[in-house]
């Protein structure tokens, strides 16, 4: 039997992936920048036992069937393959993120199996590995495995992996507007985005023109240029997810009074700009000396989480033999 214990933090995106290239390999249509939280780790320990007849899945408790339980087989095959390994495994994960709620918790789910099963299965994977690896469960894991700021290339199986890049010292305020499961998946939503929305070929050609002035704004510091980018990425992206047929809309009434709530924050001298993944919840992207003033500004209408730039994947000692 081998174990490991692996910790991975959630990540958001301040110029988003949505869409494919290649949706088996997961490959992006577009790069994408993001930055890795404080808050809402996940801890995955994968245990390789020859005496399992099939993988098992426990999350928070709960042993898992169905579709989360194919995924984490389907992911586990890759790491047998690399490895030569036929032995399953068990894999127990909790989540201290609000699960399928559009805080990315499918980016630290899979950068810590994608850590924590490399380990157990005795491969040697450096940071880059285990972004290609982590990306093959879920596109945005790819930047998990990083600390601070990373940035997610497109490109083939070899170069579509993830990089530290320096950017601008932010605070994130996360505005938590409903904790249920997101009705239609952003697997799903963002093959529907691609097929059916008109809008998707300017999402793309847009979002490339965006990445790279969000790079240069990153080289130079420029917070306030980075916020804004990022917003209009954001409502780019939901505008392209709301023009599906047919539509999806992850956006609610109090998302949109948050969105206003930030705007009118700027007005009065807040460097603070909204930003949102495929759910309802909105993050406030600001400088970290203006955090009291958002939090004042967004605390009567959601529960509020305050995030700064997190670690990296982080592989625990108990590895055994
Ligand atoms: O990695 P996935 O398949 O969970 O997709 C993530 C999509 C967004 O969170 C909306 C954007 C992003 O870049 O994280």
């Amino acid at each position: 039997m081998t174990r490991a214990t692996c910790t991975a933090h959630p990540n958001i995106a301040l110029v988003k992936y949505w869409g494919k290239a290649d949706a088996a390999l997961n490959l992006p249509a577009t790069g994408s920048l993001s930055m890795t939280l404080d808050v809402f780790p996940t801890v995955t320990t994968v245990t390789v036992d020859d005496a399992l007849a099939r993988d098992e899945f426990v999350l928070g408790g709960e042993p898992q069937s169905g579709v989360p339980a194919e995924r984490v087989t389907r992911f586990l095959d890759l790491v047998r393959a690399q490895a030569g390994s036929a032995a399953h495994a068990r894999v127990e994960s909790r989540n201290d993120v609000p699960s399928a709620a559009g805080l990315a918790s499918s980016a630290s789910g899979f950068a810590a199996l994608a850590g924590a099963a490399a380990a157990a299965y005795g491969l040697d994977l450096d940071p880059t590995a285990l972004s290609r690896l982590a990306r093959r469960g879920s596109g945005s894991a790819s930047r998990s495995v990083f600390p601070g700021f990373a940035l997610w290339r497109t490109g083939d199986d070899a170069h579509s992996v993830a990089e530290p890049v320096r950017a601008p010292d932010m605070a994130m305020v996360i505005a938590i507007v409903d904790r249920a499961q997101k009705p239609v998946s952003s697997r799903e939503a963002m093959r529907r985005t691609r097929e059916t929305s008109p809008y998707y070929p300017a999402w793309v050609s847009s979002t490339a023109e965006t990445l790279e002035a969000a790079i240069a704004a990153c080289a130079e510091g420029d917070l306030e240029r980075l916020g804004a980018l990022a917003e209009t990425n954001a409502m780019r992206m939901h505008a392209a997810i709301q023009a599906c047929d047919p539509p999806i809309r992850y956006l609610t009434a109090t998302s949109v009074a948050l969105f206003d709530r930030v705007a009118a924050l700027r007005a009065h001298g807040v460097r603070a700009w909204a930003t949102a993944d495929a759910g309802p919840n909105v993050v406030a992207m600001c400088h970290p000396d203006d955090v009291a003033a958002v939090r004042q500004g967004l605390g009567p209408l959601a529960e509020l989480v305050v995030a700064r730039p997190g670690p990296g994947l982080a592989l625990h000692a108990d590895a055994d033999g």
